[in-house]
Parts: C-alpha cells; sequence; structure tokens
C-alpha cells in the first residue's frame, strides 16, 4: 500500500526568505529542533493514500482495547458543557478563569482574528490537502522531524492507525510550499504567516487574562506571554470522509502538550472531551469561534489549578472536516515551574525543553514523570 518514502531534508536555517524577520524564525524554529535533534521513535509516519481507498483497512480500524481512555458511548451527548465567551463582555476575564479553572477549555467569539483571514486559512488547508497523496509526500516529515506532512506525532503509542493526515508548519513554510506549488507558494506562505501572527496575539490576550485570575507574580506573567524566544506551531488537520467512520479514529485521545491551544472545527463535528463521570462529550462547532484549552505546561504552571483536557476527533461520512489547531508555547531553554506562590507544588520544575522531551517519548505518562 506505501510506497517507499523519500523524506524531505529539513534544513531550518534555509528557511530565510526576504519576507520574514530572521529573528523571528531562528527561535521559531528551536522548537522544531527540539523535536528534530532528539526524539528518535521510528514508527510509519506516512498517511493512508486515501484517493485509492474505498473501506477501512484493518490498520485504521480501532477496538475498544486498541483505546486509551476506553471508548465510552455517552448515553447523553450535551454539547453545550464548554462555556462560549464573548471576548468583549467586561466580564471575560472572569468567565476565562472560571472556564479554565472548571474545564480547562472554552469557546471565545469576539476575538477580534479577521474572518476573511480565517477561511482563506481554509481555503490554503484544503487547496494543500487536495493534492495528489504522491504530491504530498514529497513535502512527507521525516521520522524524527518537525514540520511538513505526515501523521499525528502521536502515532507510535498506538497499535492503530489514525484516519488523519497533517501538516506542521513551525515559523515559514517556504520550503515546503515551494515543493508543492513550485510557482504559486507565496499566497499559501503569506495566509499562513499572517494567521500565525494572529494567533500569537491571541494567545497572549487569552494567557494574559487567564492568568490573571491565579496568584501570579508579575515575573510569571511576563514569562508565559513574553514575545521574546516564545514558540507557536501550526497545526493543519486533515480528515477525509470514511465509509465506517464508527471503526475508525481521527485523532486518538491525548492532551496538548505547550501552554495554550487555539483551534478551529471549520464547522464540521468531530472534536471531542473526555468528561469524569460522562464520557466522551461533543464540542459543537460554533460559526467563528475558536475552541481554547490549557495544555499541559499550563496545567504544570497553574499547579494543576487549570486542568488538562484530555480529547480526540472522530471522523465523518460524507464530510472531509479540516481543523486547524495553533499551539503556543514559551521559550524552549527557560525554566517552567509551578506558580511561586502556591504553597505546595505538585510537579517538579523543569525545562520546557526537558518536558517536549519527555511527552514526545512517554506521551500520557509525562505528566505523572514530574508529579511530585
Ligand atoms: C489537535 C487536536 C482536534 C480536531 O490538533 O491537537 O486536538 O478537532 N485537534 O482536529
Ligand atoms: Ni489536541
Amino acid at each position: 500500500m506505501y510506497s517507499t518514502p523519500i523524506y524531505k531534508n529539513v534544513h531550518f536555517l534555509s528557511t530565510f526568505d526576504h519576507k520574514s524577520d530572521s529573528k523571528t524564525l531562528v527561535i521559531m524554529n528551536t522548537l522544531s529542533q527540539v523535536y528534530d535533534d532528539d526524539i528518535t521513535i521510528s514508527h510509519n509516519i506516512i498517511p493512508l493514500d486515501f484517493e485509492s481507498i474505498d473501506g477501512v483497512p484493518d490498520s485504521h480500524l480501532w477496538s475498544q482495547s486498541d483505546e486509551s481512555p476506553q471508548r465510552i458511548q455517552t448515553n447523553n451527548p450535551r454539547d453545550s458543557l464548554i462555556p462560549v465567551i464573548d471576548l468583549s463582555n467586561p466580564c471575560a476575564i472572569d468567565l476565562i478563569g472560571q472556564a479554565c479553572k472548571t474545564w480547562g477549555m472554552f469557546q471565545v467569539i469576539n476575538h477580534g482574528v479577521p474572518l476573511e483571514l480565517v477561511k482563506k486559512v481554509e481555503f490554503e488547508a484544503r487547496r494543500l490537502f487536495a493534492l495528489t497523496t504522491h504530491e504530498k509526500r514529497k513535502v512527507l516529515r521525516s521520522p524524527t522531524g518537525a514540520t511538513g506532512y505526515g501523521l499525528p506525532r502521536i502515532s507510535p503509542f498506538f497499535a492503530k492507525c489514525m484516519w488523519h493526515e497533517g501538516f506542521t508548519i513551525m515559523g515559514s513554510c517556504v520550503d515546503d510550499a515551494k515543493v508543492l506549488w513550485p510557482h504559486d507558494y507565496q499566497r499559501f506562505c503569506d495566509t499562513m504567516d499572517d494567521y500565525q501572527n494572529q494567533m500569537k496575539l491571541l494567545a497572549h490576550k487569552l494567557l494574559l487574562l487567564s492568568l490573571q485570575t491565579l496568584d501570579v507574580t508579575q515575573e510569571e506573567i511576563n514569562w508565559a506571554t513574553s514575545t521574546h524566544g516564545s514558540n507557536g506551531a501550526l497545526q493543519l488537520n486533515s480528515y477525509p470522509s470514511c465509509p465506517n467512520p464508527s471503526g475508525t479514529l481521527g485523532l486518538a485521545p491525548h492532551t496538548d502538550s505547550l501552554l495554550l491551544t487555539i483551534l478551529n472545527q471549520y464547522g464540521i463535528t468531530g472534536l471531542e472531551i473526555f468528561v469524569e463521570g460522562l464520557g466522551w462529550s461533543p464540542v459543537s462547532p460554533i460559526e467563528g469561534a475558536f475552541v481554547v484549552n490549557v495544555g499541559d505546561l499550563l496545567h504544570i504552571f497553574s499547579n494543576a489549578k487549570f486542568p488538562v483536557v484530555y480529547h480526540r476527533a472522530m471522523v465523518n461520512q460524507s464530510k472531509h472536516r479540516i481543523s486547524v489547531a495553533y499551539f503556543y508555547g514559551p521559550p524552549i531553554e527557560s525554566t517552567l515551574a509551578p506558580l511561586s506562590n502556591y504553597q505546595d507544588p505538585c510537579f517538579r520544575s523543569l525545562l520546557v525543553k526537558e518536558y517536549i522531551r519527555l511527552k514526545a517519548t512517554h506521551n500520557d505518562k509525562a505528566l505523572s514523570l514530574i508529579r511530585i
């Protein structure tokens, strides 16, 4: 089924182009270097050739025992569990604090990100995933690489493959885009650059609001929201329509690793969260809204005052679902420690890059490895 992969060469310093701020790029690429230099899990990371498939192969058929935690079908799929917060509401700060403490997740509207840009991102993501399998595999992420086309990063931890293909961007994507569209790459790059800038601004705003509801020092706020050395990654997710959606998974249960994730579901249901005592519950897409969730680093930083939410993505029988996630994190060389004003830290302190490596090698065991 798979052709021999030819992994693209990832040369970070060759990603400079005349439009980019070189300082930002060096900084942005450090996150990819953590993955690239240190993590060597070998696994088949090539997405299925969705063009030529008419059923779900055994490799992608999930039974209950393949999942962790167990797949629990809820009888009560309430879709309004997660609060929807209007950022222009004067009470937004309290609502965000409450949502972070209760759920580790909320949806945000009136966030100030131009709708036109949001739509352009979807258009460009669909343009990418509509390329032939042959074209997309030209920018295949190498087994130890960070950016490009491939399966979800958590794939090695599961016996079964996910009904998924993704494209990861950290900083400039010009090298890959030139391979995909030699004469027409600028539009894709400009759109992704603009979007990453907007996401970073929004992530800062949301982090600032959420942290102000905790007992936090100014120095700690500066660490979490500093623009200098911070890291962002953009993940374009594609879940092709699937002949047997209940037999497979788009994205297996996981928590996100960095501080905050901002996700757009682009109108198609699929994201589900695990709620203790209830099971899996869908997060309904809302026009113009982003889903925001706490990642492991913010869970640690908040001394577990903000829970980290297990989530997964389901697939659809008739619709090709696209989602776009932006992951925001602090400088990888900085030290991560639970907020100093809390007497009993739940976690030991460590370098951000150490945690990212722990997560990449131990997946959902990483948090328990640093728990005190
Ligand atoms: C992710 C993620 C959910 C979705 O990219 O980390 O959880 O709905 N995506 O695609
Ligand atoms: Ni996620």
